[in-house]
């Protein structure tokens, strides 16, 4: 397959943490004489979509028709986050803006002379203190659900903050059972998403499903064991595995041989954010309908576009289609051997 689908007429709902990024510009002038620390001048600052609002951006870059469920906190960072999807054209009718909540912020300070590539210097998170309430998922579920007839696709987007358990998670595995297509890009929980259609943990997830370390998942062999298990526990139509700049690899009900693709070939320049535009593509290309081994492959060309630009971006749907003709190919999974 090296022809894209087209994703214009596809509904999404992403439901997950929605996290703001914010960059702090400055151009590095002297050390400080109150401390042995670096001066930067500002220089600029901007706000970036992270977690599940760099999904719903993805989606959209794709081309899809998206809405975010989610929660800000009432305050100006939540405020400007919403503002930023809006601008890319996402529905945010349906993310709550709520008193009780403080929207994650993750600050990320970089130092550049005018015309060098910004390099960081500190990151700060501001993060809430408690899990979301039971009243925030309820009232999110109940927008999910109200939706329920018009999404081809439903993407939750678990960045650990606590939002996607309790009813919410009842609410998404009772989509699948109606038939809806459901995808997660898991963190920490796992059963209680079972009988959803797909999952896409990272090396890392997979290490904690399995309780184990990412050293003890390093060979072929422990790899599709602990996938398998996780894809029969959950009863998951495909089990999408990221990893890393070695590709990914895709189990599947009903099929014996995982199957793998490379990473694209090149040097990385930020790898931040990837695991979305993969999540993001790979749930596309099953709401187009596609098999799971060509949006495997849509996920795979998608993602190592974006790593190939600074911060977390989004690939779109032109550059998807010129690059996926040379993207590597999906091949049988048996040919890694440690
Ligand atoms: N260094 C790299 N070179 C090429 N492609 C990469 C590289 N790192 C990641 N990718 C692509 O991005 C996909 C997702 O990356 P990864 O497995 O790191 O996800 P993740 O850990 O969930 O990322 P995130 O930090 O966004 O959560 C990989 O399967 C691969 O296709
Ligand atoms: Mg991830």
């Amino acid at each position: 397959m090296n022809t894209v689908p087209d994703f214009s007429g596809l509904r999404v709902a992403v439901v997950g943490d929605l996290v703001a990024d914010f960059y702090l510009y400055g151009e590095p002038t002297r050390l400080s004489r109150e401390a042995p620390v670096l001066v930067l001048r500002h220089r600029r600052e901007a706000l970036g979509a992270g977690g599940a609002a760099n999904a719903a951006r993805n989606l959209a870059a794709l081309g899809a028709r998206v809405a975010v469920l989610g929660l800000v906190g009432r305050d100006r960072t939540g405020r400007e986050l919403l503002e930023r999807l809006e601008h890319d054209g996402i529905d945010v009718s349906d993310a709550l803006a709520r008193t009780d909540w403080q929207t994650p912020t993750k600050t990320r300070i970089l130092g550049a002379e005018p015309g060098r590539t910004p390099q960081h210097v500190l990151r700060i998170d501001r993060e809430p203190e408690q899990a979301p309430t039971d009243d925030a998922r309820a009232a999110l579920a109940g927008r999910l659900r109200a939706r329920q007839g018009e999404l081809d696709v439903v993407l939750g987007s678990d960045y650990g903050y606590g939002l996607l358990a309790g009813e919410l998670a009842g609410t998404l595995r009772a989509l699948a059972a109606a038939g809806v297509r459901t995808v997660l890009d898991p963190r920490r929980s796992f059963e209680a998403f079972a009988g959803l259609t797909a999952m896409t943990p990272n090396l890392g997830e997979l290490a904690l499903f399995a309780r184990t370390g990412v050293e003890e998942l390093g060979t072929t062999t422990a790899l599709d064991a602990a996938a398998r298990t996780l894809r029969q526990r959950c009863d998951l139509e495909y089990l999408l595995v990221t990893l890393g700049n070695r590709g990914m690899r895709l189990y599947s009900r009903g099929a014996e041989v995982p199957l793998e693709v490379a990473a694209a070939g090149r040097e990385a320049v930020d790898v931040s954010g990837a695991g979305d535009t993969a999540a993001a593509a790979f749930a596309l290309g099953l709401a187009a309908g596609l098999p799971g081994t060509d949006a495997m492959r849509l996920a795979n060309a998608a993602a190592g576009l974006v790593v190939m630009e600074p911060g977390a971006t989004a690939c779109s749907l032109d550059r998807l289609r010129s690059a996926l003709p040379s993207a590597p190919r999906v091949r049988g999974g048996l040919t890694r051997t440690s």
